[in-house]
């Protein structure tokens, strides 16, 4: 087969390159579907650069090789070149006239999953080393790359520095929830001390370690020094909670900046999630096109909405009245103290209020022991942003920078000083005003998606007993 430059079908439908129409070109990629009689035969070509499939013609009659076009079947792996024209059919601009096809790779018509359209969500999790290969999650995975780098992006142009935050961890102190633990002990014959404990001293570290749920407290160090830094890494979570919004493994965008207050980072916290759903309306129209039609009629709108309008900022306290009084049966009662529920946030967000809010002054009591005191003793300067759908997708705060009062509080929660002592002593030395926010990433990647489960938002999800891909 002749050698020929190999065209993606994104630059052949999108960036449309007028010297190459009526020119011999290369398009490579899966057959999604082959239609046609004995003298045509047309196929739909998809190389997951865009949404849309190349079609590719061919006439049978002068192609000449039936065995060959018998075996491109729906999945199978194609070469094709021929000369690009404009289409004589509606549903495209251009097309290929095929010359000569190069099979690459067969698909059993029998045996292969995507044969048909139409699949459930649940079932393509259960082949998530194919689902790749759907419109939806090609759509979904483009989406969540054009995010990623908007994220890098945001940040630079801000002049934050990326700081890469450690996986395994020897701290356990954000309390976020249980942890993975790491090891390389034989677990057949585990080691014991003398008084009968688990002896790490042996382990890989000489201590026992984790999987980070956080990167916060190393971000805080990174930010105590130089200035405004952001993390951008998985984290992990070993509660059992099955719900459509919780993953054992996510990734979390983390940044941290001296001398922001509570309002500082607040506004940094709306401008980036503006910034970033703007930047998808921008650069993915297409996507967002296809799971509009496919799975939420409203999506556009509503991220137009989110980004055109200014969240709603109220304390904790404020928003526990407004649940109170608002009549509404909840399956968790309210009252001052609780920790709010998602059908809670939901309520405020999408019934009273109608757009994003940021709740802030949260009780100490259900907050991290780094959140800064306020005054009246009861509450801390925590800040959540809650979101149409969603409920929670950003949780953070303005950082308590007073030695005094951090060590208090770290002896008030019985957190051993042996695990934090280092992040004490950035309160010892130079200390500074500073904030951060987490924002989950696959919320903001159901958000964007109008995707229902936080399954269909990451490649391969891990959740309690699925770890097969
Ligand atoms: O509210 P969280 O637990 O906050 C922190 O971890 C802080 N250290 C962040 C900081 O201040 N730097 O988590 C932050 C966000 C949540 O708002 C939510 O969007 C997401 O992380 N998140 C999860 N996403 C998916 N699966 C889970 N199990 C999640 N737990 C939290
Ligand atoms: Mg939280």
């Amino acid at each position: 087969m002749e050698q020929l430059k190999r065209q993606k079908v994104y630059d052949l439908l999108k960036v449309k390159d007028e010297t190459l129409l009526n020119g011999q070109v290369n398009v490579k990629g899966w057959v999604r579907t082959k239609r046609g009689n004995k003298n045509v035969a047309f196929i739909a070509l998809n190389d997951g650069s865009i949404i849309h499939n190349i079609q590719v013609v061919v006439d049978v009659q002068s192609f000449g090789n039936d065995e060959l076009l018998k075996k491109v079947t729906t999945g199978s792996c194609i070469s094709v070149n021929g000369k690009l024209v404009e289409s004589k059919g509606s549903g495209q601009a251009v097309e290929i006239l095929a010359e000569e096809i190069q099979l690459y790779g067969t698909a059993d018509a029998e045996t292969y999953p995507l044969q048909k359209k139409g699949h459930s969500l649940e079932f393509l999790r259960e082949i998530a080393h194919l689902r790749p290969r759907t419109n939806t999650f090609g759509a979904i995975f483009r989406i969540r790359h054009a995010l990623s780098f908007a994220i890098h992006r945001f940040f630079n142009e801000l002049g934050f520095y990326y700081l890469h935050t450690p996986i395994i961890t020897g701290s356990d102190a954000e309390g976020a929830g249980a942890m993975f633990r790491v090891t390389t002990l034989d677990l057949h014959n585990v080691p014991h001390t003398p008084e009968g404990k688990i002896d790490f001293t042996q382990d890989f570290f000489g201590k026992e370690t984790n999987l980070t749920v956080s990167g916060q407290l190393e971000g805080e160090l990174g930010a105590l020094a130089l200035s405004n830094i952001y993390t951008f890494g998985p984290t992990f979570r070993a509660e059992n909670s099955n719900t459509s919004r919780h993953l054992a493994e996510f990734w979390m965008i983390e940044p941290e900046m001296a001398f922001y207050d509570i309002h500082d980072n607040q506004d940094l916290a709306e401008d980036f999630l503006k910034y970033l759903i703007k930047y998808v309306l921008e650069n993915c129209p297409d996507d967002l096109e296809f799971l509009q039609k496919m799975y939420d009629n409203e999506l556009i709108s509503r991220l137009q909405f989110v980004t055109e309008n200014t969240f709603e900022r109220l304390s904790y306290t404020k928003a526990i009245e407004i649940l109170e009084q608002s009549g509404q049966k909840f399956e968790f009662p309210v009252s001052w103290g609780v920790d709010l529920q998602s059908e809670h946030e939901r309520y405020l967000v999408e019934k009273h209020f109608k757009k994003p809010v940021i709740l802030t002054d949260y009780p100490r009591e259900i907050k991290a022991f780094y959140m800064k005191q306020n005054d009246d003793g009861k509450t801390v300067r925590a800040m959540d942003v809650l979101f149409p759908k969603i409920g929670e997708i950003i949780g953070g705060s303005q950082r308590e920078e007073v030695y005094e009062k951090l060590l208090a509080r770290i002896r008030e929660m019985d957190i051993p000083e042996k695990d934090v002592w280092w992040y004490l002593e950035t309160r010892k030395f130079g200390t500074a005003p500073h904030s951060g926010f987490g924002l989950g990433f696959e919320r903001l990647m159901l958000f964007i998606t109008g995707m229902g489960n936080i399954r269909d938002v990451i490649p391969f999800p891990r959740t309690p007993f699925n770890a097969e891909f």
